[in-house]
C-alpha cells in the first residue's frame, strides 16, 4: 500500500543537498550566488569587513542593527568578563589525548560548558544572549588552551584588554601580537562569522527548533562544521600548497588531481557562482602577509593554483582558499583554522539559534521514499540472502 503523499513530498524529491530549498526566514545574513554578495542585516561585507570590527558584527548578528558606542562598550565588557574558562573544563581538557584533532577537542569541550552555565537550559533572550555572550568569549580559550596542553604547556590566562582577535593570539603564542596580525585576524573573524543556511548554521537551527539548549546545538554545529567540505576545507588547503611546494609544480599536481577525479580544496561553492566575496579580502591579505614577511612563495603558489584551477575547471576560490595561507604565515598551526572558523562561526550561529527560539517550529521534513512495500515477514530460520 503506498503511503499517501503529503504536501511536502507531493513535487516529488528534494534536489540532490537541498540546494536552492528554502527551508528558513532569517534577517541575519543573504547570500547572492549570482552576483558574488553577502550580506549581514543589510550590510554589504565589503563594508563591514574595511570599516568596521568583529565585535561590532556580534552586535550586528545578534540584535538587527549596528550598536551605538554605549552598546558596543557594554557588549565588550561583557565579552571579556567572560573570557575566562570554567577550571573544570581545562582539568577536562587535560585528560584528552594530546593528538585529539582540535575540533573534536573544541565539540567536546563546548558541550562540557553547559555543565557550568545554571541558566543553560533556558531558551528565553535574556537567558540566551548570556550564553551566547559566554560562548563567543569562551571558545577561543578552548581552541589556544587545546593547542598549548597538547605541546605540554600551560594555557595562558585570557587578557580582559583584549579584543577576540588580539587575545586569541595573545592565549595561543604567550605574547601579544602584532597589530597587523591583530587587525587581519579580527577581518577574517567578520568575513567567516555568518554565511546564510551553510551546513553547520542549519545544523544549529534544526537542533534548536527542538528547544534543545546553546550548548547542544552549537556542539552538533561544531561537528558539521569540521567536514572536509565544509570548515575543514581550509586545513586542507594548507596541506595541498605545502605538497604543491612550488608555483613550477601546479599544473602538473592540478592536471593529475582532476585526472583522479578529485576535489580541490578551497575551491567551488554550493551558491557563489562568481567570485565568493570573502575570498577578493582574503587574497588580499595573503599578499600583505607575505610581502611583509619578505617571502611570497604562499601566495604565490595560491595564485598559481587559482588561476589554473580557473583555467582548467572554471571554479572559483572560495572562503577557505586564502584565509589558508593568510593563517599559515601568522603562525597559526593548520590544524587549528577550523577551529578558528568556530571562533567566527560562533557568532552567526547564535545570530540563528536566537531567531529560531524568538519564532520556533519544530523543523521536520519529509523524505521521498525509494524502498520496498509490503514485504511479508519471514521468520528467521526461513530467510535466505539472494546470492548474486
Ligand atoms: C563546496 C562544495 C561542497 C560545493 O559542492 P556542490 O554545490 O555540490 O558543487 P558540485 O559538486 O555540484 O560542483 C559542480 C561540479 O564542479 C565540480 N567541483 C566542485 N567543486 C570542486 C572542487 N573543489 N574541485 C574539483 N571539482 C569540483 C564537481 O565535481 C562537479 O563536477 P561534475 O558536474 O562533473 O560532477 C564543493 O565545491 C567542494 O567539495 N569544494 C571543496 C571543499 C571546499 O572548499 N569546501 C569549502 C566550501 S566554503
Amino acid at each position: 500500500m503506498e503511503k499517501t503523499k503529503d504536501a511536502a513530498t507531493a513535487t516529488g524529491a528534494a534536489p540532490a543537498g537541498l540546494r536552492g530549498v528554502v527551508a528558513a526566514t532569517s534577517s541575519i545574513g543573504d547570500v547572492d550566488g549570482e552576483n558574488g554578495v553577502l550580506i549581514y542585516q543589510g550590510y554589504n561585507i565589503h563594508d563591514l569587513a574595511t570599516h568596521s570590527t568583529f565585535e561590532e558584527v556580534i552586535f550586528l548578528l545578534w540584535h538587527a542593527r549596528l550598536p551605538t558606542q554605549e552598546e558596543l562598550d557594554e557588549l565588550k565588557a561583557q565579552l571579556r568578563e567572560s573570557y575566562e574558562l570554567p577550571p573544570e573544563v581545562i582539568d577536562l581538557m587535560r585528560a584528552f589525548p594530546r593528538d585529539a584533532e582540535p575540533m573534536d577537542v573544541l565539540r567536546t569541550a563546548v558541550s562540557a560548558l553547559d555543565f557550568y552555565d545554571k541558566s543553560a537550559h533556558e531558551t528565553s533572550r535574556a537567558a540566551s544572549l548570556r550564553t551566547a555572550t559566554r560562548l563567543t568569549a569562551q571558545i577561543p580559550a578552548i581552541v589556544a588552551a587545546s593547542d598549548r596542553l597538547r605541546n605540554g604547556l600551560e594555557p595562558v590566562k585570557p587578557n580582559p584588554s583584549l579584543n577576540i582577535a588580539s587575545n586569541l593570539l595573545y592565549m595561543l603564542k604567550g605574547e601579544p601580537p602584532s597589530e597587523h596580525d591583530a587587525k587581519v585576524l579580527d577581518v577574517a573573524l567578520i568575513l567567516h562569522a555568518d554565511h546564510e543556511l551553510n551546513a553547520s548554521t542549519f545544523t544549529a537551527r534544526v537542533v534548536s527548533a527542538t528547544l534543545a539548549d546553546i550548548y547542544g546545538a552549537v556542539t552538533a554545529a561544531i561537528a558539521a562544521l569540521s567536514g572536509p567540505l565544509h570548515g575543514g576545507a581550509n586545513t586542507n588547503v594548507m596541506k595541498m600548497l605545502i605538497e604543491i611546494g612550488s608555483v613550477e609544480n601546479v599544473e602538473g599536481y592540478l592536471q593529475q588531481a582532476f585526472a583522479e577525479k578529485r576535489k580541490i580544496m578551497g575551491f567551488g561553492h554550493a551558491v557563489y557562482k562568481t567570485e565568493d566575496p570573502r575570498a577578493t579580502h582574503l587574497r588580499a591579505f595573503s599578499k600583505e602577509m607575505g610581502e611583509r614577511a619578505g617571502d611570497t612563495k604562499w601566495f604565490d603558489i595560491s595564485l598559481a593554483v587559482e588561476e589554473t584551477v580557473k583555467r582548467l575547471k572554471g571554479l572559483n576560490a572560495n572562503v577557505d582558499f586564502y584565509s589558508a595561507s593568510t593563517y599559515y604565515m601568522m603562525g597559526i598551526p593548520m590544524d587549528l583554522f577550523t577551529p578558528i572558523f568556530a571562533v567566527s562561526r560562533i557568532s552567526g550561529w547564535t545570530g540563528h539559534i536566537l531567531e529560531q527560539y524568538a519564532n520556533n517550529k519544530i523543523i521536520r521534513p519529509r523524505a521521498e521514499y525509494t524502498g520496498l512495500r509490503d514485504l511479508k515477514y519471514v521468520p528467521i530460520e526461513e530467510r535466505q540472502v539472494a546470492s548474486n
